[in-house]
């Protein structure tokens, strides 16, 4: 009945997931509430897992993206399955090595990672650092040879390549922070210059094209054109490219419309491309890697809140409000993004009108759903919003002095705490008088 598979009703006609009741989820913590459905969360990582095996002889791996959602509970999960991860600050890097994830299988991305986030990593044994640019590999060089290592590089390549997707979130294009440039000879001459240093060595090249695609054909066309870089390099330079990385991307449903496509049919694809061009420009097979984040998180995830004050304005709106809003959700603020949305205490009733679900902030912006088709709701009802588990916890703030939600995980019908709510204390920890 629903979009998400995972959500069910019950003879309560209160909402489910992972076999446990909405209501009651948010009668015992509170409400807003995060709540992550970790079956799916680990049916999507084996995904990508089973397709790279299947697909390409498990020469790879795939990386959670755990910008998406980073919590230590998260790399604890895709470690036992067998996933790496990518991290693109020092406080992603300190909460996967909080959660005991081998530091091998993190790789470092960033456009300015600090000296103090390069040399955490390399004192912690990171397995790969992306290096985005030449003040960057002039740094980690020197920083390296410091310490008497030599770190294991990849660089981020802008292959050009437009995915059509929403303008912030497209990156593979030229005019972009991310990244050197194919085109001008720019992604060619850093190689060659690492290639002379003694502080690092260039085992990969790395791309990424944008983020919500539905599409095989850009990553295909992002595989072709950075094997024919990789080509390049071995004929230019002599330097054979170990790793290739294709970065993330893969769509997930938000809304009706939204059609995403199996994530293993990605890899399937890329496998098919990587092989054929490496048996016709004689390369050797590359170890691939995705970074899949939203697709590992996002349909797992749900918000619930409890309805506040209903406001009618005739001949204009009607406003529902939620206790939470763009503090723990900024996406809609941010990019006008969409969202589905039940009342989880009468989840098998039919909507009756269409209505603005707005938040709490002093910001006319914070909309949670701009049309929301719902039964008539009151004071008290709790709001299910599906699709949140990636980028909501994540770009979560304390706008407005609002404690951020606590985050509970779900399987076979228990639900245990993953991040605590945060209290009024933690708000004003750090201030000073
Ligand atoms: N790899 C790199 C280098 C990335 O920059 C990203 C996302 C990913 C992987 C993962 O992409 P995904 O599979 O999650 O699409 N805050 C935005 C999304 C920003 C994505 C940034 N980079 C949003 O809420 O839609």
């Amino acid at each position: 009945m629903f979009r998400h598979d995972n959500l069910t009703v019950n003879d309560r006609n209160h909402l489910v997931i992972g076999g446990c009741d909405c209501v009651d989820l948010a009668a015992q913590y509170g409400t807003p509430l995060y709540v992550m459905d970790e079956d799916v969360i680990r049916s999507n990582a084996r995904a990508y897992k089973n397709a790279i095996d299947k697909y390409y002889g498990g020469n790879g791996m795939a990386l959670y993206a755990s910008k998406a959602l980073s919590v230590m509970y998260m790399y604890k999960i895709v470690a036992e399955e067998g996933l790496g991860v990518d991290v693109v600050s020092g406080g992603e890097l300190y909460t996967a090595l909080k959660a005991g994830f081998n530091p091998e299988n993190i790789y470092f991305h960033g456009n300015n990672k600090t000296t103090d986030e390069l040399n955490f990593a390399l004192d912690e044994g990171v397995g790969r650092i992306v290096v985005d640019n030449y003040d960057e590999l002039s740094e980690l060089n020197t920083l390296c040879i410091s310490k008497g290592k030599v770190a294991k590089i990849l660089f981020r390549i802008k292959p050009g390549i437009d995915a059509h997707t929403h303008e912030f979130i497209s990156t593979g294009q030229i005019d972009s922070k991310f990244g050197v440039t194919l085109e001008n000879g720019e992604a060619l001459d850093i190689i060659k210059t690492a290639s002379q240093m003694e502080g690092v060595e260039v085992v990969g090249v790395h791309c990424h094209i944008g983020s919500q695609i539905f599409e095989l054909a850009p990553f295909e066309e992002a595989a072709r054109v950075m094997l024919g870089f990789v080509a390049e390099v071995k004929s230019k330079l002599g330097i054979e490219i170990s790793e290739l990385n294709l970065g993330g991307g893969f769509g997930i449903r938000y809304v009706e419309g939204d059609a995403p496509i199996a994530y293993d049919s990605y890899i399937e694809a890329v496998s098919r491309v990587v092989k054929s061009i490496c048996e016709e420009k004689g390369l050797k097979l590359p170890r691939i890697l995705m970074e899949p984040g939203r697709s590992i998180v996002g349909d797992a995830g749900i918000t619930l809140y409890t309805i506040g004050m209903v406001k009618d304005i005739p001949g204009v709106r009607k406003y529902v409000s939620v206790d939470g809003g763009m503090a723990d959700n900024p996406r809609y603020i941010m990019y006008d993004a969409e969202y589905d949305g039940v009342l989880a205490n009468r989840a098998g009733d039919r909507p009756e009108e269409t209505v603005t679900l707005c938040g709490r902030c002093c910001e006319s912006g914070d909309i949670l759903i701009k049309n929301a088709h719902l039964p008539s709701a009151k004071k008290g009802d709790i709001m299910c919003i599906m699709s949140t588990g990636a980028y909501n916890y994540s770009m979560a703030s304390n706008y407005n002095r609002i404690p951020r939600p606590a985050l509970v995980m779900v399987s076979g019908g228990k639900s245990k705490l993953a991040v605590k709510r945060e209290t009024y204390e933690d708000i004003v920890r750090n201030d000073i008088i």
